[in-house]
């Protein structure tokens, strides 16, 4: 038989999906380069999110700032403004502190280089290894959630990930061609995406259909197998949106580090782990504060949130962070935010 990675990059040629940050099979024949900067800014946003939900985003960034000197050269708060929503807003800061590192330390230009874009803000081995080979095409082997479902599937691996994560990466790493490695490394992707999906595998019209050891034995669907994760604690805690007379709205820029770090949000109490919901803190201003009759919910990585969201307005003398209806998008508002602010819509 021949190699793996032929077929599948046979299969590329023709299949390979089109999106906004990627150089086709067809024009890279014709000598088009990836540009580095939207593979990074790409692959920085596919972390955690669909690629359905990555691509207004993308392209919303890249027509404001479609370098990475445009990037690093814009406000802190219209970069986390045009994040919100996509989550992990960490991502968000390190992007802006990488962006401004490429800018200072290598002319605005990424590294061709796994082991300096590894010394770069944000980047770990997950993005070193994407950006080295989508971009400049150097062996390095990228493992997501879709090549270790591939690879548990074609070799029949049941042992649980997350521990098998090395395993996987191990075959993957040992079907990786020397030549087209970017090509090869979004193959596997985009068929783990459209063919070798979680629920429902077209195990019909897969390229690797012949070599697949799930599919003889029967047990694609099982892989790959898991080990449970631990149920999530609730937190609740409760938000104050007051409005002025003026129209605008009492906001707070959250402190940069921890979670929601540098995002727009409301003032509020701090989330505790409690089983009796109530009203929890002070209220940034006077007012009479009413509470909303429906609760936000909201699921992080490591909790379920429910917040109380309680509302006033604001007499027209009161100071603070407000912001009128010039300066306040909603849109600027993380998700969890946004649905309090939702609430409190007419
Ligand atoms: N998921 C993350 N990066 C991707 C890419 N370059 N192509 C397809 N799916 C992806």
């Amino acid at each position: 038989m021949r190699d793996l990675s032929s077929i599948l990059l046979e299969w590329y040629d023709i299949h390979a999906r089109p999106m906004p940050w990627r150089t086709s099979p067809a024009d890279k024949l014709a000598g088009v380069r990836p540009d580095p900067y939207r593979v990074w800014l790409s692959e920085v946003m596919l972390q955690q999110t669909t690629v359905a939900a990555v691509k207004d985003y993308f392209n919303r960034f890249t027509t404001r700032w479609p370098t990475v000197s445009d990037l690093a050269a814009a406000q802190d708060g219209d970069v986390m403004g045009e994040w919100a929503g996509l989550g992990y807003y960490a991502r968000a800061r390190n992007l802006l502190k990488c962006a401004r590192a490429v800018v200072a330390d290598h002319n605005g230009v990424f590294p061709a280089d796994h082991t300096a874009l590894l010394k770069l803000p944000g980047i770990g081995p997950y993005t070193a290894a994407s950006l080295s080979s989508i971009a400049y095409d150097l062996r390095h082997v990228v493992v997501d959630g879709n090549v270790e479902r591939v690879m548990a599937r074609l070799y029949d691996i049941h042992s649980p990930l997350p521990a098998s994560k090395p395993e996987l990466t191990a075959k993957a790493e040992a079907l990786t061609p020397n030549t087209r490695t970017g090509d090869y490394a979004q193959a596997v992707m985009d068929l783990g995406a459209t063919i070798c999906t979680p629920k429902s595998p077209a195990c019909g019209i897969c390229p690797w259909r012949a070599p697949c050891a799930a599919r003889k034995a029967g047990t694609a669907l099982e892989l790959p197998k898991k080990t449970p994760k631990k149920p999530k604690p609730t937190r609740h805690g409760t938000v104050y949106l007051a409005q002025r007379v003026d129209g605008a709205w009492l906001l707070e820029r959250r402190p940069d580090k921890g979670l929601l770090g540098g995002m727009l949000g409301w003032p509020g109490s701090d989330w505790v782990d409690t089983s009796e919901p109530r009203p929890v803190g002070m209220p940034p201003v006077t007012g009479e504060w009413q509470v909303v009759g429906t609760e936000v919910r909201h699921t992080f990585t490591h909790f379920h949130l429910i917040l109380t969201v309680m509302t006033a307005e604001a007499k027209a003398d009161t100071n603070g962070y407000f912001l009128g209806p010039e300066d306040f998008r909603s849109s600027d508002l993380p998700t969890v935010m946004r649905k309090a602010f939702d609430l409190v819509q007419p």
